[in-house]
């Protein structure tokens, strides 16, 4: 009998989408090295070092810090799950739909939880929450340091204090943020931080890092009820990571070998390069897009997530034919708005392998052909030439101190 699916040749595409990025070719031969034994002494030794490059890039001494074998969802749902039970209260900040989905999580618990919102294209108040915490008992404080959904940044520091004035624990989705932005969790004294193997670290999708303080692992272990949950009770999935190495579940090895070579990637580079990295490439992104007349979303450029850029489509162009073309012509995915924004914003995505020189200008370039195919009026070169203008500045003086 004849087999009528042919083996399988997916095309080669450039993801510069607000995720999943493109993978290091050396990340694909990471992929495919052997499969052994979830507690083979060699996979043990594995896990050790995977633990302690993922320390390095949270910049954590967390004794709980391992990859969740789960999508970054997952993330949100172990630190919501673990934090809450019967008769707490929690808030969650809320400024697109990914900090949302926190927040439609934790209505899966017995708690009580609140809402902080935002308007798109802005991080939530800290006064806000401040505001609604004041007389209650709060236990938990999340938000998403990058919303992916609207490309918009948060700074950490307010909503610490905020959580230090009632005692709560700070949950912070690093997903879109995590390698790319600066973050310090025991400096910034994050209680629990997780983010997503397949955006700024650029392994592919289906781990979620994480890491809990050892103030919030009191917490956990202080619980009057059990987490509801079995797959996520983070301190018995941790028996597995630490030293007695517990079976709990049979991990996905391989990408496991693919994100330790994904995160020896960052640390090569160094976390500071790439922060930097990361920042000129967006300037640089920016600037080719507003010289091809488009407008962001995001007004305070402090405001930025430098992962994701939400650009507002023009009027008289199509979305989606926009966006097929880019795939065709191209081999270049971007995104669309998701939610509110369906149809209002493209999403451009720099992150990790993806937030290079070479492929900023590349999307530019092809934008600008695309957009005059659509009948959208752009000075032929503006964009790329706008870009390298801001390249050319911040290359400067490093050449002339070579
Ligand atoms: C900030 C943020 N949090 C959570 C998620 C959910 O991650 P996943 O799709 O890997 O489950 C995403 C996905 O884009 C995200 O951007």
């Amino acid at each position: 009998m004849t087999n009528p699916m042919g083996e399988m040749n997916p095309p080669v595409r450039l993801l510069m989408t607000p995720g999943p990025s493109s993978v290091d070719p050396r990340v694909y031969r990471a992929l495919a090295s052997p499969i052994v034994g979830h507690l083979d002494p060699w996979f043990r030794d594995c896990m050790d070092e995977t633990q302690i490059l993922m320390r390095r890039i949270f910049q954590t001494e967390n004794r709980i810090t391992f990859p969740l074998s789960a999508s970054g969802s997952g993330g949100i749902e172990a630190s919501v799950v673990n934090s809450l039970e019967e008769g707490d209260e929690a808030i969650c900040c809320v400024n697109g739909t990914f900090s949302e989905r926190m927040y439609v999580i934790g209505q899966h618990t017995p708690a009580k939880i609140h809402k902080v919102e935002a308007p798109n294209g802005k991080p939530v108040d800290a006064e806000d929450v401040r505001k609604l915490a004041k007389g209650r008992k709060i236990k938990m404080i999340g938000l998403a340091h990058g919303e992916t959904s609207t490309g918009v940044v948060t700074d950490l520091d307010a909503f610490r204090k905020v959580a230090d004035e009632c005692g709560a624990l700070l949950v912070v989705d690093t997903v879109a943020s995590l390698a790319a932005e600066p973050l310090h969790v025991d400096k910034q004294r994050i209680d629990i931080c997780f983010s997503g193997s397949q955006k700024a670290i650029s392994a592919p999708p289906g781990m979620s890092p994480i890491t809990v303080s050892p103030g919030a692992e009191e917490v956990f272990r202080n619980r009057k009820s059990k987490v509801q949950s079995w797959y996520f009770v983070l301190t018995t999935a941790m028996n597995y990571w630490g030293k007695d190495r517990l079976y709990h579940h049979t991990p996905p090895i391989s990408l496991i070998y693919a994100l330790r070579e994904a995160m020896r990637i960052v640390l090569e580079e160094g976390l500071e390069a790439r922060w930097a990295k990361h920042k000129r490439n967006q300037l640089a992104l920016i600037a080719g897009v507003e010289a091809l007349g488009l407008k962001l979303l995001v007004e305070n450029p402090k405001d930025r997530l430098v992962t994701v850029t939400a650009v507002m489509i023009p009027a008289g162009v199509d979305d989606a034919k926009f966006r097929g073309q880019l795939l065709e012509e191209f081999n270049i995915e971007i995104a669309g708005g998701i939610g509110a924004l369906k149809g209002k914003i493209w999403r451009l995505g720099l992150m990790g392998y993806c937030s290079q020189k070479p492929f900023v200008l590349q999307l530019l370039a092809a934008m600008e052909k695309v957009l005059i195919d659509q009948g959208h009026r752009v000075s032929p070169g503006a964009g790329v030439g706008a870009a390298n203008g801001v390249y050319l500045k911040a290359e400067t003086p490093a050449m002339a101190a070579r």
